[in-house]
């Protein structure tokens, strides 16, 4: 595989170094239009977070109804102190570290009267918000060392340099956008750049009741819908076609099948969208449905078998008191 690694940027405590493989926009285009001309239409959920869905997705995370957020926040904070004293002298990694909001309540947790070190390894797509995060951590702590990685992680996690043990954090449930198969080889990548001593903690939204599950996704105030149908923007940018917001409404429902939210647009009329690179009309039946977005819930047995399949040993499941939501701790086999 080819990277271009065109930048390094250091600054005082911070160096970040970019690996993304240039992906042009024709590979977007080719993978959107692939999706909208298939037989079941589908957007990849990964183009929800342009700069307003990313916002909308703040948003989301205060809302009365979406637990998942505030949850894993809440186990995180009790366990904080005991993973930092376990784990005293590792590097932290952290796989698509967004705003590390989350990992500053490891840090806080270590922060004594006589703070250890902290070498601190962000891997995120977006190397803007390593850098402003980063600029923020250094503020706050004044124990850590930062070494960003602008990485697609579900594949350049090879390349990380590193030389101490290490706690792998991925939070988020951003593991349950993946489908089952792909998730497993997600975690099958992640385990064979482990080494024996490292620890992965992973976070995972959990199997609940479905009217739980269904407020979460359809709240009161239509933010999660606002959500949902922005990704039509990014489309539209992206493709220049004409895809209009209201002519679509928001779907989400539990799959029992699959133990998985879903989310859909689902036209509210026929339906013809242009762009020039089509070389036909897009034609929506009323009716028709575009999937945007799949969540697993995953049970315990889940988390084991995840485990089994990818080469780890579940060390320990951490839940809240109502069982929403669970970080998990594993080692390799
Ligand atoms: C950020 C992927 C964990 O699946 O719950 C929120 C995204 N979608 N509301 C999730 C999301 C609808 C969220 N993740």
């Amino acid at each position: 595989m080819n990277f271009v690694n065109e930048d390094v940027v250091t600054l005082n405590r911070i160096s970040i170094t970019n690996f993304l493989q240039e992906i042009g926009p024709d590979e977007v285009k080719e993978e959107i239009i692939s999706g909208l001309t298939a037989k079941k239409k589908h957007i990849s959920s990964k183009y929800f977070y342009n700069k307003t869905g990313s916002e909308l997705f703040e948003q989301i995370t205060a809302l009365e109804e979406y637990y998942p957020t505030r949850t894993e926040l809440s186990i995180l904070k009790r366990i904080a102190p005991g993973l930092m004293n376990a784990y005293k002298g590792f590097d932290i990694i952290e796989l698509g570290s967004g705003d590390s909001s989350k990992i500053s309540v490891l840090f806080y947790a270590a922060s004594g009267d006589y703070p250890e070190q902290i070498h601190y390894l962000p891997l995120d797509i977006s190397q803007t918000a390593i850098l402003s995060s980063a600029e923020e951590l250094v503020q706050t702590f004044p124990n850590i060392n930062i070494d960003g990685y602008a990485v697609d992680f579900t594949s350049q996690f090879e390349l990380v340099g590193r030389d101490r043990p290490a706690l792998i954090c991925f939070f988020g449930g951003t593991i349950g956008n993946f489908e089952w198969d792909a998730s497993l080889e997600l975690l099958q990548n992640i385990s064979r750049q482990m080494k024996r001593g490292d620890i992965l903690l992973l976070g995972t939204d959990l199997v609940k009741s479905e009217p739980l599950l269904h407020a979460a996704y359809n709240d009161a105030r239509g933010i999660t819908a606002a959500f949902n149908r922005n990704i039509l923007n990014t489309v539209n940018e992206m493709i220049q076609s004409d895809f209009r917001e209201d002519d679509f409404d928001h779907l989400a429902f539990f799959n029992e099948e699959k133990f998985r939210m879903e989310m859909h647009l689902v036209a509210r009329r026929e339906l013809e969208l242009t762009s020039p690179f089509l070389s036909r009309p897009l034609v929506f039946q009323k009716g028709e449905a575009i999937h945007t977005e799949n969540s697993h819930k995953y049970s315990a047995k889940h988390i084991r078998e995840m485990a089994a399949a990818s080469g780890l040993d579940l060390i320990h499941t951490h839940t809240d008191n109502r069982g929403w939501f669970a970080l998990s701790e594993f080692q390799l086999a």
